[in-house]
């Protein structure tokens, strides 16, 4: 194989963009007797390890569901632990990505966190804005009718009374990012949520029984290697596709 061939089926075989929702840290601690909120802690290192992971593999970008629009209506006590580790992360994860050249962008609703959230946001954003390596994006505040939302009413704005899909697409909040290649949801749940509603449009799905607290590198190369074993046809057939991509 000749190195220009390898250099094809290497970006052909690892996803340039996984998006995940980090699901079951609620039901990982309670297994264990402990409150709720340990798992969310314990969370919170498992997305460390998995961005160094990530870098380490060539994934370019990670997408990560932390709080949607609808866990405002969980009880206050965990809102607010939540809100207070992701003051923290901001501060000090982003400083660790800096050192790692990874870049940290956080997309949803900013309106509604706390001043201290929202400056904690802007410096890390600021502070990691010129490395070249992972991009991981936290979905805060984050809902998937939102963001289409928020993309239309920026049109609307402009003045645009008949738009296309590339007009939305360039106002969402994942605009600078190519489509997810994965989606992949711990926790054994198997469904949406309300997380990346338009941008999941043609993105190979992932679920696992794993709480997100013990998932790993192990778990992570699972979902990899299924990935891999797929044809993404996009809407043609098989037999179109050029022979690297077929499967089968
Ligand atoms: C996901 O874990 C983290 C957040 C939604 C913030 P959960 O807290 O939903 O955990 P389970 O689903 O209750 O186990
Ligand atoms: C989705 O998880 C959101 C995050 C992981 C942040 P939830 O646990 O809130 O989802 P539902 O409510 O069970 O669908
Ligand atoms: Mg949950």
């Amino acid at each position: 194989m000749n190195s220009s061939t390898q250099t094809i089926l290497e970006h052909s075989q690892i996803p340039r963009h996984v998006a995940v929702i980090m699901d079951g840290n609620g039901r990982w601690a309670k297994k264990r007797l402990m409150p709720r909120v340990m798992g969310h802690k314990r969370g919170l290192t498992v997305l460390e390890n998995l961005c160094e992971h990530c870098s380490a593999i060539g994934v370019q970008y990670l997408t990560v569901f932390a709080f949607s629009t609808e866990n405002w209506r969980r009880p206050q006590e965990e809102v607010s632990f939540l809100m207070g580790l992701f003051l923290q992360a901001l501060d000090k994860q982003a400083q660790k990505m800096h050192r790692n050249n990874m870049r940290l962008k956080v997309i949803g609703d900013r309106s509604r966190f706390s001043v201290e959230i929202r400056a904690g946001i802007e410096k890390a954003e600021a502070l990691t804005a010129g490395n070249t390596g992972l991009t991981l994006a936290i979905a805060a505040d984050y809902g998937g009718r939102w963001d289409i939302l928020q993309a239309a009413n920026k049109l609307l704005k402009e003045g645009k009374t008949e738009i296309t899909e590339a007009d939305l697409s360039r106002h969402l909040m994942l605009a600078d990012a190519p489509e997810p290649d994965l989606f992949i949801r711990t926790g054994g749940e198997t469904r949406i949520s309300n997380f990346l509603l338009w941008q999941l449009a043609y993105t190979e799905f992932y679920f696992t029984d794993i709480l997100w607290p013990d998932f790993n590198v192990r778990a992570f190369g699972e979902a990899i290697e299924s990935y891999q074993k797929r044809e993404r046809r996009f809407g043609r057939t098989s037999e179109q596709l050029p022979p690297e991509q077929q499967r089968g």
